[in-house]
């Protein structure tokens, strides 16, 4: 479980994180949404220790982050997977190469070791013969699934994913996004996903965090974003048509 505890983030005089308390569960893939800019990226990233917010706390199973000594905060980088919009693979490095690194960067696994694990990872995610491939060799969606098997292959208590659907098309979309869902039930892992895609809150929005100019709109789950008054929330679901006349259909009974 991370809990965010009333964290502000500024860049300059531009305050983006408002003070924004939260839960992300455990087992759970946990949404956070909102429009471009809205400061999803921001929010992530500040989870992830790549920014420092100037006030708040953000505790992972209840190690408070900005209280760790340095080798602490090492220890617990190695417990977060990280799947990055775009994939952002190594493009000379072949597949398992790819999903072995972190494992060789962070542990003292032996080639063996590494390379049963990495076979272990790729079948999880359904990538078979493709251990030999560069990266421009394969599909966009193979790419997605080398970025999770390299984000899983150190066995995470974390998961996060900014906009892992960004590029795909809508079928593959709900592949991946099922997934990392079954992946986070199956190791009991934290994840946290950026998105602001509809079909990903439909698909797996078990805890759904709304951002609206840096601050906490609304939170609920995927049943509940449906029916909610909130204007913020349904000006932002109902943007597409499909929904709308879903809404409509159901309102009228
Ligand atoms: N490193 C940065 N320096 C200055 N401003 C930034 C930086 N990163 C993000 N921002 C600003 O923060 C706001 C939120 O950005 P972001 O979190 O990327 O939005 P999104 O919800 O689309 O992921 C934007 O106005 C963006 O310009
Ligand atoms: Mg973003």
């Amino acid at each position: 479980m991370i809990e965010v505890k009333n964290i502000e983030k500024s860049f300059g005089e531009n305050k983006i994180l408002k003070g924004i308390s939260t839960i992300f569960e455990t087992g759970k893939t946990n949404l956070i949404i909102g429009q471009s800019g809205s400061g999803k990226t921001v929010l992530l990233k500040s989870l992830l220790g790549i920014h420092t917010p100037e006030a708040g706390q953000i505790c992972f199973d209840g190690r408070v982050y900005s209280d760790l000594e340095d080798d602490e905060k090492r220890e617990l980088r190695t417990e977060i997977g990280m799947v990055f919009q775009g994939s952002a693979l190594f493009d000379s490095m072949t597949v398992a190469e790819n999903v072995g690194f972190p494992l060789k960067m962070f542990t003292k696994d032996d080639k063996a070791k590494i390379a049963e694990r990495v076979e272990f990872v790729l079948k999880r995610v359904n990538l078979i013969d493709a251990h030999k491939k560069l990266p421009s060799e394969i599909s966009g969606g193979m790419q997605k699934r080398v970025a999770i098997a390299r984000a899983i292959v150190n066995r995470p208590k974390y998961l996060f994913c900014d906009e892992p659907n960004s590029g795909l098309d809508p079928n593959t979309s709900i592949l991946i996004d099922n997934l990392i869902k079954e992946i986070t039930e199956e190791y009991e892992i934290t994840t946290v996903i950026n998105t602001h895609d509809m079909n990903s809150v439909m698909e797996i929005g078990d805890n759904i965090l709304f951002l609206k100019d840096g601050l906490k709109e609304w939170q609920g789950n995927k049943e509940e974003i449906f029916y909610t008054d909130n204007e913020a929330v349904t000006a932002f679901v109902y943007s597409s048509n499909l929904f709308k006349k879903v809404r409509e259909a159901h309102l009228k009974g």
